[in-house]
């Protein structure tokens, strides 16, 4: 089964429109990466000041080569120059434990 890595970033409400527009700009090299599987940017609806990078992975090893690799320094590349729009940010860490997609 698949690992959900998802990075859970803090960012006050007068600087939420610059964080969507930096990852409508974003590198999309997250996705030629070996192991990926999907990536969502969550949007808070219900007052919360937390934004949620949903990624998924085949598995922990995929996720780390990610991580270590040019490809995430390049898909950061804006927080070094232009500076972090988030006040805090965390990892979190899950296995999926079941799976289902809509049928098509
Ligand atoms: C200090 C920690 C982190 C912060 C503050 C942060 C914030 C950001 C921001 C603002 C962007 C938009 C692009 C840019 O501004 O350069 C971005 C891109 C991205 N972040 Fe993070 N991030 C962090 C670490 C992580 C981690 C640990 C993950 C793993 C879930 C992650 C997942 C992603 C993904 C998938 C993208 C898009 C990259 C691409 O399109 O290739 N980030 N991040």
């Amino acid at each position: 089964m698949s690992v959900v890595r998802i990075n859970a970033i803090t960012v006050p409400p007068e600087r939420a429109d610059e964080l969507v527009e930096r990852f409508a700009r974003r590198a999309g090299e997250v996705a030629k990466m070996p192991g990926f599987e999907a990536f969502e940017l969550l949007a808070p609806t219900d007052g919360r000041d937390v934004f949620l990078v949903y990624t998924r992975w085949r598995s922990q090893e995929d996720f780390d080569a990610w991580v270590a690799s040019p490809a995430f320094r390049h898909g950061h590349r804006a927080h070094d120059t232009e500076g972090p729009v988030s006040s805090a940010s965390e990892l979190w860490s899950f296995d999926v434990v079941q799976h289902e997609d809509a049928a098509s």
